[in-house]
């Protein structure tokens, strides 16, 4: 995957896409032919680990993107999360899933490297103009300043309502270096909100995915054309890491104990990705 400004659309973010819509938590529309090709290849092997119960790509992503969402949703009914910026949002329906069951009480705005944004607003315009508060813009999140950094998105935003910043599949592309200084740049937007959150997920390497099976590992090889990194060997070092940033508060926690009963078939994916919750 191109961490830079590119117009060029990321395999993964096709493939992502493709699996919100077919778990009805997106629109059709933001399934692309990449995408759908990339799922139904895929998907023997998702079932066939399934039924093995090995970790597989569409669980780990379901479980990741469920917790999330429920960890947002649970701020946002609590009152302290009325604005939020994702940062690499790509196809995710979350934006548009959200800003729909919360209208008036929230604004999403989902950010992306231009060439997605541009395909984004394309294909959300044509389902019919956006909602006032859900917007579609460009940010690189590697940009220190500038038109396309958080800096300036952030500075668009109210200062009086709680913020939610979130990363989702995006940190384990970044080198360590890349990683502490976002992590810095959102603990330091955070701090001029009265409420400030960041959710996202994270791999750590002593649950490397690459090490889970066979068939797992065949998946993130048709998936990653660049390397992935893993930044902490143990939860607690990111933990340590994300405080030295400047949040208040960090836990790194295993995806598999925010499961909800529901969801148990997807435990074995579950327990190789980690689900980071800071407070600023
Ligand atoms: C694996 S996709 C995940 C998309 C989405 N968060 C999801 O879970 O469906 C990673 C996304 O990060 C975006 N991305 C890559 N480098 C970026 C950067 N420097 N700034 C912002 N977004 C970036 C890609 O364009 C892509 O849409």
């Amino acid at each position: 995957m191109r961490t830079k400004r590119s117009d060029r659309i990321s395999p993964t973010a096709h493939y992502t896409g493709a699996v919100w819509v077919r778990n009805n938590l997106s629109d059709p529309r933001l399934e692309t032919r990449m995408g759908r090709s990339l799922y139904h290849a895929l998907k023997p092997l998702n079932a066939a680990a399934r039924l093995a119960r090995q970790p597989n790509l569409e669980g780990l992503l379901l479980a990741r993107h469920g917790i999330l969402d429920r960890m947002l949703e649970d701020a946002i009914k609590q009152g302290d999360i009325q604005q939020v910026v994702e940062i690499g949002a790509g196809l995710s329906g979350r934006g548009w899933r959200l800003s729909r069951r919360y209208r008036r009480k929230l604004t999403y705005v989902e950010t992306d490297l231009p060439g997605m944004t541009h395909r984004k607003r394309k294909l959300l315009v044509a389902q019919g103009a956006l909602p006032k508060r859900h917007r579609v813009e460009p940010l690189d999140a590697l940009a220190e300043d500038g038109p396309a950094s958080l800096r300036h998105v952030v500075s668009q935003l109210d200062r009086d309502k709680g913020l939610c910043i979130i990363t989702e599949g995006l940190l384990n592309y970044f080198d360590q270096a890349s990683v502490e200084t976002l992590w810095r740049r959102i603990a330091d937007c955070l701090a001029g909100f009265p409420k400030g959150l960041y959710l996202s997920d994270l791999h750590v390497g002593s649950e490397q995915p690459l090490a889970a099976g066979t068939a797992f590992r065949v998946m993130l090889g048709t998936m990653l054309r660049s390397g992935i990194h893993f930044h902490y060997r143990q939860a607690s070092e990111a933990e340590s890491a994300l405080t030295h940033a400047g949040f208040s508060q960090a836990a790194v926690s295993s995806a598999a104990d925010h499961l909800a009963p529901k969801d148990s078939q997807l435990e074995p994916s579950a327990r190789i990705v980690r689900i980071v919750r800071a407070v600023r």
